[in-house]
C-alpha cells in the first residue's frame, strides 16, 4: 500500500532523518502492506460498538497468545505466565528495573538493534558487550566470550532471537550451548522474539524458554504480533514469564506505571491476530521469502563487492559494503544522495556496523527491485 501521508515514520520522516524525501524507504522495520483483514474488521467492529471504555483482559486473548506460542513454536505455557507491554522495547526496559540494580552490568550481543544500548544507559546499569563472531561465514554467538563477561553484578543477558540486524535464526544447538551457561553462571536471559514468526523456510525459531523448566524458570520472553502482523501502532507487547517470583517482579513495575493492560484497541488487534491470520502470515512468509531470493541473487550478481550472509528470518537484512571503500558516513552519504534510498546506518547498531546498512525487504517487489537497483546503478557509475 501507499504508505506516504499516513503519519507513517518510515515514508513521512524521511526529510527529518535523511534530510531529503524523495527517498525510497528501506528503514524501519515495518512494512508496506496493510494489516490483516480480520484484524481491520474486529478494530471496526469494535470502534462500531461505540465504547472504548476501559476493558478487561478476556480469557479469549490468553488463549489465542497461549494458542499461537503452542502451534507456531511447540512451547506449552500456561494462561496465567502472559502478562503485557506497551512495546517490546518498554517491556525490556521495565525488565532491567525489575531484575537488575543501578550499575549492574548488561550483557548484549552486538551488532544488535540500537534501543538495546539507550535503555541500558538510561536505567544507569552498564552496557557489556560480546560481540558476535564470524563462524562457517555466518555471524555466531561467542558463548566463550559470554561466559568470561559474567560476575555477580553482570548476570542478565539480552538475547536477540532472531537477531535484529544479522537476521540469524538461533539454532537449538547454539540455543542448548547457551543454556548451559546460564544454568552454570546462573544468567537471567530478557529474551526479545519480536521477530520469532518471520522467520523462512530453511530455518526454525526456537523459544529459549522452552527448551527446559531449567531455562523456562530464568528466562523472561517478549514477543508481539506487531512485526508479524504489521501491526507495531497498535503499541501491544506480551510478556511470557512462566516462573512466578520473576512475574511478580515484572508486574510490580507495570503496576507502578498503572501499565498492566493493553489498550481496548491492543487487545482485539492481538487476541484477532493471534486467532485469526496464521494464513495470513503463511502467505506473507511466501512472499517475504521470494523477496529474500530476489535480493540475495541481486547482492551478489550485481553488487559484487557487497555481501550478505544468507538471511534465515526477520524482513531487515544486513549488507555489508565495506568492499566498496566505504565507511559509515561516506556510506550513508552515497545511499542517500547518490542512490536514494533510505536504509538504516549500520553503525547505529554498534561500531561492528561500520560500513555495512540494513535494508527492509517488507515492500512489494517491485519497489525492492527499483530500490536494488538504484543502489547497484549508483555503485557502478563510481566505479
Ligand atoms: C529486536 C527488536 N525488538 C524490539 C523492536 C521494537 O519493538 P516495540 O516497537 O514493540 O518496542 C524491534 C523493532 O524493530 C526489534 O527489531
Amino acid at each position: 500500500m501507499e504508505r506516504r501521508g499516513t503519519n507513517c515514520e518510515k515514508w513521512d520522516y524521511l526529510e527529518e532523518e535523511f534530510g531529503k524525501s524523495d527517498l525510497l524507504a528501506l528503514w524501519v522495520a515495518d512494512m508496506d502492506f496493510p494489516a490483516p483483514p480480520e484484524v481491520l474488521k474486529a478494530l471496526h467492529n469494535k470502534i462500531d460498538e461505540g465504547a472504548l471504555g476501559y476493558p478487561i483482559t478476556p480469557d479469549s486473548l490468553l488463549e489465542a497468545v497461549t494458542g499461537w506460542q503452542k502451534k507456531r513454536h511447540g512451547w506449552e505455557i500456561g494462561k496465567e505466565s502472559v502478562t503485557w507491554a506497551p512495546g517490546v522495547v518498554a517491556g525490556l526496559a521495565f525488565s532491567l528495573m525489575a531484575f537488575t540494580k543501578p550499575g549492574d552490568g548488561v550483557i548484549i550481543q552486538t551488532p544488535v538493534y540500537p534501543p538495546f544500548y539507550a535503555i541500558i544507559n538510561d536505567a544507569g546499569r552498564r552496557i557489556v558487550k560480546n560481540p558476535l563472531k564470524r563462524e562457517n561465514g555466518r555471524f555466531a554467538m561467542d558463548l566463550e566470550g559470554l561466559e568470561k563477561l559474567v560476575t555477580p553484578t553482570c548476570r542478565t543477558l539480552i538475547l536477540c532471537s532472531p537477531h535484529n540486524p544479522v537476521a540469524r535464526v538461533w539454532t537449538r544447538k547454539e540455543l542448548d550451548a547457551l543454556a548451559e551457561i546460564a544454568k552454570r553462571k546462573d544468567i537471567l536471559v530478557i529474551s526479545d522474539e519480536i521477530h520469532q514468526d518471520l522467520v523462512f523456510s530453511d530455518a526454525k525459531h526456537i523459544c529459549i524458554a522452552s527448551l527446559s523448566d531449567q531455562m523456562s524458570s530464568r528466562t523472561v520472553t517478549f514477543v508481539a504480533p506487531s512485526k508479524t502482523f504489521n501491526i507495531a501502532g497498535m503499541k501491544a507487547s506480551v510478556a511470557l514469564i512462566p516462573d512466578e517470583k520473576l512475574r511478580f517482579r515484572y508486574k510490580s513495575v507495570l503496576d507502578r506505571f498503572h501499565l498492566g493492560s493493553l489498550s481496548i484497541l491492543g487487545l482485539t488487534a492481538t487476541e484477532t491476530a493471534y486467532a485469526e491470520c496464521a494464513e495470513w502470515l503463511d502467505e506473507l512468509m511466501a512472499y517475504l521469502e521470494e523477496n529474500r531470493e530476489m535480493t540475495e541473487k541481486f547482492v551478489k550478481e550485481r553488487m559484487p563487492k557487497a555481501r550478505m550472509d544468507h538471511p534465515e528470518g526477520t524482513y531487515i537484512f544486513w549488507i555489508d559494503f565495506r568492499g566498496y571503500g566505504f565507511n559509515s558516513e561516506t556510506l550513508m552519504d552515497f545511499l542517500v544522495n547518490e542512490a536514494k534510498v533510505a536504509l538504516n546506518n549500520g553503525s547505529n547498531f554498534g561500531t561492528e556496523g561500520e560500513g555495512f546498512a540494513r535494508i527492509n525487504i517488507g515492500t512489494n517487489r517491485a519497489q525492492l527491485k527499483e530500490a536494488l537497483e538504484r543502489i547497484a546503478v549508483a555503485l557502478q557509475s563510481r566505479a
